[in-house]
């Protein structure tokens, strides 16, 4: 039988993974896992040793592993009719279905659901249709999107541009012209820069920052806004309090269409089937993936409001057919598993599950964490959390990024067979289990944590870097 570390040696000559460090990867410097199956909160890798995964995948799984009754909904369709296009009208009949049961938990306001693959060409469906509405309305200078920093929205030319994290744009010349990023929703990093604001008085500012830039490159030119309702991958971060009604108050102002990118928090992660119906975001466009396959089918969508929709007909019967589409648009196995998906977190009760279970995750992330001397902050929402570590809690300072606080935590979890995500920018652990996770599995999450943060503790006191623990 293969081993698995040859697996791993014959990976490391031919694969190009995203997000490693290639160079190490491909020399043997950096570690590699061939992951071989899964069941509920865990997977499992070649040598069988088992991990609970923190992060169901990157925030997809949300219906866990192992989930026979979806591969048999993708296996019947594939048998019945796997792919055909769905150009010029022509449809199948997963993708009527879940279209109407996307359009159902999205609520009024929301017209129709255009299909892709992933989040990142789900966004670069939103560039092109929000370019796409201005043209149509006669105002072809209005073009110009804001996203914030720490924003994440895929990692293309332009959906990179998009996104507001450093890594994402050094050597490839990003942020492309016409992408501006304002300021994060980062209560904790930037209210103590801003003389101890309180979390109202955090937002309002946020909302003037947002509607100075509005006016410096000029009302006319700007067209739309795109936020996640909760930072992701920028860090894990809960809108501060009056956030989205201060921000929404400016776009209104402008007539600048917002875009709320779901891509995490849509079908249940934060307790609520979309982040948008919790904090009151009344979008024009929503993006979506991961949770609406749980990642057993790659597939996307671009949910377009009524006022979006009714300039893309106009513009279509003045223009013709809109020259927008990719082959995979509306895959037949893509909606068979996003119906069957969908039907479990119904069945399942999971995006109420979302709320209990991860009101009890927040809790117990607080009880372990709230005072500990290398956590500055321990919040989330729902299935989300996150632990931002600092040097000195109580001055809300950094470690050095060379002492690689973050990554060293994630892999000392690792060694308690725990999946936890190093975010991307700052010394951050995220967690988001799959929304089947029970209040015994995050008793479990939370021990491991707290050994993996303790022993690194233990290890920066060693080094000198802290005084005491
Ligand atoms: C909010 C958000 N938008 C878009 C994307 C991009 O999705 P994909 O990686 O499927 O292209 C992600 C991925 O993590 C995301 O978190």
């Amino acid at each position: 039988m293969t081993t698995h570390q040859e697996l791993i040696d014959r990976d490391r000559k031919v694969t190009f993974h995203a997000s490693t460090h290639l160079r190490d990867f491909a020399h043997g410097d950096a570690a590699g896992r061939v992951i071989t199956g899964g069941k509920g909160i865990n997977i499992v890798d070649k040598d069988g040793r088992e991990f609970i995964d923190g992060f169901a995948g990157l925030y997809c799984v949300n219906i866990g592993y192992g989930r026979t009754e979806v591969a048999e909904a993708i296996y019947q369709q594939a048998l019945e009719m796997a792919y055909y296009h769905t150009y010029v009208g022509h449809s199948n009949e997963p993708q009527i279905a879940l279209s109407e049961k996307i359009l159902e938990l999205a609520g009024p306001g929301m017209s129709k659901v255009y299909y892709g693959l992933g989040g990142s060409d789900a966004n670069e469906t939103q560039l092109k249709l929000v370019r796409y509405y201005n043209n149509v309305l006669g105002r072809p200078q209005k073009k110009k999107v804001i996203s914030r920093q720490r924003g994440y929205h895929g990692s293309g030319l332009a959906t990179g541009s998009l996104t507001g994290l450093k890594a994402f744009h050094d050597q490839f010349d990003l942020p492309m012209a016409g992408v501006l990023h304002t300021e994060a929703p980062h209560y904790y990093q930037r209210a103590a820069e801003q003389q101890g604001m309180s979390e109202r008085e955090f937002s309002a500012w946020c909302a003037e920052k947002l509607e100075e830039m509005i006016l410096a490159e000029g009302p006319d030119t700007v067209a739309a806004f795109i936020g996640e309702p909760v930072l992701g991958t920028g860090g894990i971060v809960a809108p501060p309090e009056g956030y989205w009604a201060a921000i929404q108050a400016v776009l209104n102002k402008y007539d600048i269409l917002l875009i709320a990118d779901e891509v995490v928090c849509g079908f249940g992660r934060i307790g609520s089937n979309f982040g948008s119906h919790k904090y009151d975001i009344k979008p024009d466009l929503i993006t979506v993936a991961k949770g609406l396959t749980s990642a057993y089918q790659p597939l996307s969508g671009v949910i377009v409001g009524d006022r979006v929709w009714k300039v893309l007909e106009q513009g279509t019967g003045e223009l013709g057919p809109i020259g927008h589409g990719w082959t995979y648009s509306g895959h037949a196995l893509g909606c068979a598993a996003g119906l069957a998906n969908l039907a479990i977190i119904e069945r399942e009760n999971l995006t109420q599950n979302a709320a209990d279970t991860g009101a009890y995750l927040q809790q117990r992330m607080q009880q372990a964490f709230g005072d500990h001397p290398i956590v500055g902050d321990a919040r989330g929402v729902g299935m989300l959390a996150a632990l931002e570590f600092s040097a000195d809690p109580s001055a809300r300072s950094s470690f050095d990024p060379s002492l690689k606080v973050g990554p060293r935590i994630a892999a000392a979890a690792l060694e308690e067979n725990l999946i936890a995500r190093a975010m991307p920018q700052g010394d951050i652990l995220g967690f988001a289990p799959p929304l089947i996770a029970t209040r015994d599995d995050i008793d479990e999450i939370v021990a491991r944590t707290e050994r993996a943060v303790n022993k690194v503790t233990d290890e920066l006191v060693r080094e000198g870097v802290l005084q005491t623990a």
